[in-house]
């Protein structure tokens, strides 16, 4: 036999000579969830280990990210209803919540990346991404002004780069246009280039208490059964001046990251999303597969499909193991 496969798998060391693709710290993104008020920490039930934090137990969760080498995280603010209405008003509010998150983080941590989400849905009385007509339909250009403001006020209060997820046409070009023109062309974006109607990202929902009060997503986000569109998406937000293009969910996506890794030359993300991540947590609650190993090898199919970077609710956890190996 001259070929012989299984020779270059005889040993850990050999193993690790010939392996392919490694998982890092550095590749890591840690979604945060961070509420209003000094209060405890709360712990979000359909993701075990995740939390709402007050912007103090954000900073203190920040500095043990950062210790463990996490370049990045992406906040996301947890809103009462009160300040929830059909135009997002609290979004461009620079004295709000979030913008008193970012710049906390980014004063005590500067080296650590802040990423921030635009869309409207956090701040959404409707819990849609866009404006919601009254006829019901999700109106794209007239959200537009106002993702643009959203944005302005997270690069104001310091964020390092704008992930837009509202899967609105032409987002990217406007909001790249709104940051240069106000000075902020260091400050990059993110797009949500390829992001889909997916059921996986129920327990985010629970977390912000953001879900679609009717209707659903479906003419915004991309239909599952679709690849071609999710590469006609990453290049019109790439024409338009993208940064990084991002897919979402990851999982179940990992064709359509490598598909695009064959028609791109940005680097490109992938969202392991709270429903991933709820998975595993319940099936390691139950018993039914370690949890951590689990959590390790899907980790690294995402670089073995092609990605740079993976934002994961995983992202501590996995950098808890990473250092100790
Ligand atoms: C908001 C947004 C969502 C997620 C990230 N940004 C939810 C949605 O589109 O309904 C989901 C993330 C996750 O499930 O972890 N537009």
């Amino acid at each position: 036999m001259l070929s012989r496969p299984r020779r270059n798998r005889k040993n850990q060391a050999l193993r690790d000579l010939v392996s392919e693709n490694h998982l890092s710290a550095k590749d890591l993104i840690a979604p945060l969830f961070v509420k209003e008020g000094t209060g405890e920490k709360e712990a979000i039930a359909s993701m075990p280990g995740q939390y709402r934090f007050s912007v103090s137990d954000l900073l203190d969760e920040c500095g043990r990210l950062l210790e463990l080498g996490i370049p990045c995280v992406s906040l996301f603010p947890a809103l009462s209803d009160e300040l929830k209405d059909k135009t997002a008003t609290e979004s461009y509010n620079s004295e709000g919540l979030f913008p008193r998150a970012i710049m906390a983080v980014k004063e005590k941590y500067p080296e650590l990346l802040v990423m921030t989400d635009v869309a409207m849905d956090p701040y959404s009385s409707d819990g849609h991404d866009g404006l919601v007509s009254e006829e019901g339909q999700i109106l794209n250009d007239e959200t537009l002004p106002i993702l643009a403001k959203m944005a302005l006020t997270q690069a104001q209060a310091g964020s390092d780069i704008i992930g837009p997820s509202d899967m609105m046409d032409g987002r990217v070009k406007y909001l790249r246009e709104a940051l240069d023109k106000a000075g902020h062309t260091q400050t990059s974006i993110m797009s949500y280039s390829a992001k889909y109607a997916s059921s996986f990202y129920g327990p985010f929902r629970d977390a912000l208490e953001s879900a679609p009060k009717s209707g659903d997503k479906k003419t915004y986000q991309m239909d599952p059964a679709n690849a071609k569109e999710a590469i006609r998406e990453a290049l019109l937000d790439q024409a338009e001046g993208a940064d990084i293009l991002m897919v979402k969910p990851g999982l179940p996506y990992l064709d359509i990251i490598c598909r695009l890794k064959e028609k791109t030359d940005l680097p490109i993300a992938a969202y392991n999303v709270s429903g991933e991540y709820a998975m595993i947590k319940a099936a390691a609650e139950k018993g039914w597969l370690d949890g951590e190993k689990a959590m390790l090898e899907m980790l690294l199919s995402f670089k073995r499909a092609g990605t740079d970077m993976i934002l994961t609710y995983f992202a501590k956890e996995a950098a808890e193991l990473l250092k100790g190996r």
